[in-house]
């Protein structure tokens, strides 16, 4: 068959050609005949069994030897003819066009001459292989994510179906930069009175979470080169979307107060410096107010751009949330980011973050530009959700359940190794460590309990600096319902026990 369309050379045998289509065609398929045909005819061209310049049986001769409509088989000629598969000349007829690579690349990659060099950047080679995300996005002890069984889907899903009703062509086309308006109003009301941030509702611009806000900040106030002061340990996704933007990291330390930067990192001042101050990630302290006041004046003097990173302070345990560092910011140098994930779902990807007021069009411009937002529906679910009281009261359950599940692991610690591993960063967010001593490999301890079937990060990870690491387990019990949590911990501390010789059982 393959050598009859060849021999033909200019024309072919339409029989042949029905043929062939007809053994291929499946008259009981629900796909309509004009696509079939239209493939097969495709496909037929592009291997070459249809050679360029032959030409093709008239629609009414086709038509009639597949016995199907001749409108069919125009429809495929047009498309064909639309999509460069063939040329018609009225009166002439319908011929296959030459669609081979001018260059001759095809026939030298085909003769294995050349071979497409691997053409991936050395950025993005560097990003590839420092990659932190797990495999594994759920499930006991998987650090920062919520309990997303506890979410009030039926609530959400009432509020969403209310707006679909009068759903308005400006809430299904792009959003204008920067987000729905009332949602920025009531985000706005909500981070002043939560987390006391200074803000209009201008100031605030939606992204879809705090990595795009991240690196809209990083695109819109620093160039390619510039430092970028990150605190060591720090979030492997911030370092990401940091260093594939072009900056140059640099480590900074941290202590019992927060970011610790010694003499010599003060001589030359970055153009960002990335913080958790309310909850450093991924260990746990709070930045002092000494440290605070201190990295504000820093900026201002040195036009240093902060980005705060406010994950998770919605849940603190045992005291009120902290007040941001934006809230003491008299100069406009901080760019507060946040975001719906964790309180809600991070699936949601949606977040916020709050700019200095003279970079509000700015902002509003570059989100707009690189990104071309929409998701203006979602954004207004969640804007009556906010407004109808929801989202406050769904904090304060989880707050209390994750407070529970918190003391139930630590309880569960406890009991199995008493006090010889300490428990750091545990009065706020989703997640604690679990310290190891100094000589275990917490990366093989991370990858045992993973077999296992329990999800840990290994503490190393998140340093930049590996010779100052601390060796621990992120443990994040969020996500774990209650009466999971000790099961789950006696599988992860059967793996420790096998794998750290020195810890035993209390
Ligand atoms: C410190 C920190 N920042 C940001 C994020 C990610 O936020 P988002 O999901 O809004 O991009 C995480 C997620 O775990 C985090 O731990």
């Amino acid at each position: 068959m393959e050598e009859w369309f060849h021999a033909l050379g200019n024309s072919v045998d339409t029989i042949i050609l029905a043929d062939w289509l007809s053994a291929r065609l499946d008259r009981t398929a629900a796909e309509p005949m004009y696509r079939q045909v239209l493939e097969l005819m495709q496909q037929a061209i592009l291997t070459g069994q249809l050679a360029p310049g032959t030409k093709l049986p008239s629609s009414r001769t086709l038509a009639i030897d597949l016995g199907i409509a001749r409108n069919t088989v125009l429809h495929v000629y047009d498309q064909l003819t639309a999509e460069g598969y063939v040329n018609s000349t009225t009166g002439s007829g319908t011929y296959v066009a030459d669609t081979a690579p001018r260059d001759g690349a095809a026939k030298k990659a085909k003769a294995g001459e050349t071979k497409a060099p691997c053409t991936i950047s050395r950025r993005g080679a560097r990003l590839i292989a420092q990659a932190g995300v797990s495999p594994k996005q759920w499930g006991a002890f998987m650090p920062g994510v919520p309990d997303v069984a506890e979410f009030p889907a039926r609530t959400w899903s009432r509020l969403q179906a209310r707006l679909w009703k009068r759903a308005s062509p400006d809430l299904l086309t792009y959003a204008p930069g920067g987000g729905y308006r009332p949602l920025r109003r009531a985000l706005s009301d909500y981070l002043r009175v939560a987390r006391s941030v200074k803000c209009q509702p201008d100031q605030i611009i939606i992204t879809t979470g705090i990595h795009q806000s991240i690196d809209l900040a990083v695109r819109l106030l620093a160039d390619f080169g510039d430092r970028a002061w990150v605190e060591d340990p720090c979030y492997w996704g911030a370092r990401s979307v940091l260093q594939s933007s072009g900056l140059t990291l640099v480590p900074i330390p941290v202590d019992e107060e927060g970011l610790n930067p010694a003499a010599r990192d003060m001589i030359e001042p970055p153009r960002i410096a990335l913080v958790t101050p309310s909850h450093q990630y991924p260990l746990g302290m709070v930045m002092s107010l000494a440290r605070r006041r201190a990295l504000l004046e820093f900026a201002r003097q040195h036009k240093v751009w902060i980005i705060e990173d406010d994950y998770d302070s919605e849940f603190r345990y045992g005291s009120r949330p902290l007040s941001s560092l934006q809230g003491l910011d008299d100069a406009g140098q901080v760019i507060y980011v946040g975001s719906l994930g964790k309180m809600l779902y991070p699936g949601l990807r949606m977040g916020y973050m709050v700019v200095p007021e003279e970079l509000v069009d700015t902002f509003r411009i570059g989100v707009a530009e690189l990104y071309r937002e929409g998701q203006l529906m979602q954004q207004a679910v969640l804007t009556e959700f906010i407004l109808d009281g929801h989202l406050t009261s769904h904090v304060r359950r989880m707050r209390g359940l994750y407070g529970e599940r918190r003391e139930l692991l630590i309880n569960a610690i406890r009991a199995r190794f008493g006090d010889t591993l300490a428990v750091r960063g545990d009065e706020a967010g989703l997640h604690f460590v679990l310290e190891l001593p100094q000589f275990v490999d917490d990366r093989a301890v991370a990858a045992d309990a993973l077999a296992a079937g329990v999800v840990t990060r290994p503490l190393v990870n998140y340093f930049m600096n590996r010779d100052e690491a601390l060796r621990g387990l992120m443990l994040g019990y969020a996500c774990v319902p209650n009466d999971q949590i000790a099961p789950h911990f006696a599988t992860l501390a059967d793996v420790m026990e096998q794998t750290i010789p020195l810890v035993v059982s209390a």
